[in-house]
């Protein structure tokens, strides 16, 4: 049995590793806790650690897991700015589950835009209360609108057909656009200047860190709406809160947060919450959060379980090969030798 220390395990994950998660061959261990330097010590004795999004798995913790054994870090989840690739690499090898349901974020970028634009929030909390006015409740037709992604990727893409549903007009800013796409390419600052409604989905990077902020608001349309179920650090949330407050913005629908890792996913309510900056942004009544959500429907739980475990077992079983590797150097250096289906290192 191949021993797998499962962190910050939710019900939901139990659920469906358990059911999809080849419990014949992997054994998992499932922790509440998140991982962090002080945690990494539950994982002695495993062969692999499987993380989430807000799990930290920094150079502390890799040369930790790293002198207990561990030979694979599993991140059930897509984007992997929480991992110090470079740091492991030599040490442990680190794979990701690349694609589980691109729709399942893209449709949820789309609840949240409709919501936002026909005030779908404050008319469901009026109704429950017997209040049937619509006064404040205007909001404005999608169609002829003109649509912004940044990042042209699996969910980008999706979201893009989605828009294109409605009748909006698409443009794109990719730093690596697709060729023949059809999709129109402009600049950032075009994409900032034309957009009705401007929507992230490109990985976080040191380039895109806070790619939304002050001077990018400032090329803004007045009343966009902004849409963020990539990364929360995308965007200077000081900046989008001052955008609002100016009425620059429109309208913000989050389901991430720079600061989401010590407040989302769990149950705060009852809680002073000491986040003044979260805090201020959910009383907006232009302000939509979701809590990290996007992801969350049956298919990419089932997928997440079903690629985590393909990807554990084609590291034990395939020599260490394994095609959802993480290496820091791929695609960087002349010869990448997980292209020629060696290991990485
Ligand atoms: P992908 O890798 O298919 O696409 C990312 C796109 O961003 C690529 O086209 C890439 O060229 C582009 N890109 C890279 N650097 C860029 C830059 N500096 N500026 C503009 N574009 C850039 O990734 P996918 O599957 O579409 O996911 C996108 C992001 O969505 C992930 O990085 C992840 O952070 C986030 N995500 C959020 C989830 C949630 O539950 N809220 C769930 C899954 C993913």
């Amino acid at each position: 049995m191949i021993k797998t220390a499962f962190f910050d395990t939710k019900e939901y994950d139990k659920t469906s590793f358990e059911q999809h998660g080849r419990t014949d061959e992997i054994e998992y261990k499932f922790l509440e806790t998140k991982l962090t330097e002080d945690t990494a010590e539950l994982a002695r004795g495993c062969d692999v650690v499987c993380v989430f999004v807000n799990d930290t798995v920094n150079d502390a913790v890799i040369d930790k897991l790293y002198s207990y054994g561990v030979k694979l870090i599993a991140l059930r989840c897509a984007g992997y700015n929480n991992v110090d690739v470079e740091h492991a690499f030599g040490k442990i090898h680190v794979v990701h589950v690349p694609a589980y349901s691109p729709y399942a974020v893209a449709e949820h970028a789309a609840a949240l835009l409709l919501t936002s634009v026909r005030r779908i929030h404050k008319a469901y909390n009026r109704t429950r209360d017997f209040n049937f006015s619509i006064g404040g409740l205007t909001g404005f037709d999608l169609h002829g609108k003109t649509a912004g992604i940044i990042g042209t990727g699996k969910i980008g893409r999706i979201f893009i057909d989605i828009c294109r549903g409605f009748g909006m007009n698409v443009i794109a800013y990719d730093a690596f656009p697709a060729k023949d796409s059809g999709i129109e390419y402009v600049s950032l600052d075009e994409l900032f200047a034309r957009s009705d409604v401007i929507s992230l989905h490109c990985p976080l990077t040191a380039d895109t860190k806070h790619m939304i902020n002050e001077e990018a608001i400032e090329k803004m349309k007045k009343g966009v709406v902004i849409l963020n179920t990539s990364r929360g650090a995308l965007i200077d949330a000081e900046a989008l809160l001052a955008g609002i407050r100016s009425r620059k913005v429109g309208a913000a629908c989050l389901d991430v947060y720079e600061e989401e890792a010590d407040i989302f996913f769990e149950d705060r309510s009852g809680h002073i919450l000491n986040d003044e900056l979260l805090s201020r942004l959910i009383s907006m009544p232009n302000v939509i959060v979701t809590s990290h959500q996007a992801f969350l429907t049956e298919e990419a739980l089932s997928n997440i379980a079903e690629a985590t475990a393909a990807n554990i077992m084609s590291y034990f079983t395939n020599d260490g090969i394994c095609d959802n590797e993480l290496c820091y150097r791929c695609g960087k250096i002349h010869e990448c030798r997980k292209e020629r289906k060696e290991r990485c290192f």
